[in-house]
């Protein structure tokens, strides 16, 4: 796989999967993920977030996501783990309480020790805060935040880096694929937790992107060596490139350059490690539920052929 470490896709745990009106599709699917060889990596969608495994202050639930952490370890493929502190799918809990800066502290830390201390040893990395930022490079306003402005950044690598030394600690986000505001913001929380000692191994290019109107080439190269240099690696975690339906010839090609660009550029740069695709399916994408109007973001087609993009990829991780 050129000079990354892995290719993979995000899964989403069959337990959620089966609420979707696709059960018939699974089989295909899985020998897709799972046995194909395709890839090499995989990251749960949803099953690590806070909702999920703390869903009342203290009561810890691993079911959701051991199921895609389980199948991982059987298919012998790296596990990005993800995410410990983000302002969504949080548990209501953590969103009702008025907190003490004191308690809150707690909260993290015990979210933190029990989570990432259940799937020690087994997460190739972490991404330990996800989207603290705005548009502007400025802290986003979630409740951490106001509660504890930015040392809840501090606190939150800290303590993942005490309970497991041997995960990657990652600061993840989107739009940070080529260079402006938010990708200083970004360096400069690398550099608030290099300064103050504190472990950060890397940061997540999350690549929600748009066929028709993405990053050139030189963009993204611009970008990501930006934090390599930093003495940080990087990895696209959750990419996407979503065009307005219906595909059609012109926007899939639009899509299969955009691909080509973004992973290309991941593959030339000294410091960016792996890819992961958020889902293969295009009816297992979140985009259309998000962004009406558009979606066929991913690299198979709903009848499971493939984009001229997957083509794309290939080359991109060919010409390395
Ligand atoms: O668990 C409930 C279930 O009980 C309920 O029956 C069902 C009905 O809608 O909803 C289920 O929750 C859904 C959840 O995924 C789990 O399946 C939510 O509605 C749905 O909004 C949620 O969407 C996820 C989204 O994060 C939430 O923000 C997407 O699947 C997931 O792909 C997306 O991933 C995020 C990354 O984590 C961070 N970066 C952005 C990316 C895209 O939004």
């Amino acid at each position: 796989r050129a000079g990354l470490k892995y290719f993979g896709s995000a899964t989403d745990s069959p337990g959620q999967r089966e609420r979707a009106p696709y059960a018939t599709a699974y089989p295909q699917y899985d020998a897709i993920m799972w046995d194909s060889g395709e890839f090499g990596q995989t990251t749960p969608t949803n099953g690590q977030k806070w909702t999920f495994v703390e869903p009342q202050k203290g009561i810890f639930n691993f079911t959701e996501g051991e199921i895609v952490a389980t199948k991982a370890r059987d298919a012998g493929m790296y596990l990005r783990c993800h995410a410990l502190v983000w302002h969504s799918q949080l548990a209501p809990w953590v969103e009702s309480t008025t907190w003490t800066p004191d308690a809150l502290r707690v909260a993290i830390v015990s979210h933190i020790t029990n989570v990432v201390g259940h799937w020690k040893g087994r997460c190739y990395a972490w991404d330990v805060v996800n989207e603290a930022l705005n548009e502007d490079g400025t802290y986003r306003n979630s409740v951490f935040y106001q509660v504890l402005g930015e040392d809840y950044i501090k606190l939150a690598f800290e303590t993942a880096s005490k309970i497991d030394p041997s995960a990657k600690l990652y600061y993840n986000d989107y739009n940070l694929e080529s260079p402006g505001a938010k990708v200083d913001g970004a360096k400069r929380i690398v550099k608030l937790l290099q300064g103050a000692g504190i472990k950060i191994d890397g940061v997540g290019l999350q690549a929600h992107l748009v066929a028709e109107s993405h990053p050139t080439l030189d963009q993204h190269i611009e970008a990501i060596h930006g934090f390599a240099s930093l003495g940080v690696e990087v990895a696209l975690t959750e990419l996407d490139i979503r065009l307005q339906t219906p595909a059609t010839a012109t926007n899939l090609a639009l899509q299969k350059e955009a691909y080509k660009n973004v992973v290309g550029a991941c593959a030339q740069v000294k410091g960016c490690i792996g890819v992961t695709i958020w889902d293969f399916y295009d009816p297992f994408s979140w985009v259309p539920s998000v962004f009406s109007g558009q979606g066929a973001a991913l690299l198979w087609f709903d009848n499971f052929t493939t984009h001229p993009a997957y083509d794309g990829v290939v080359e991109a991780l060919k010409n390395k």
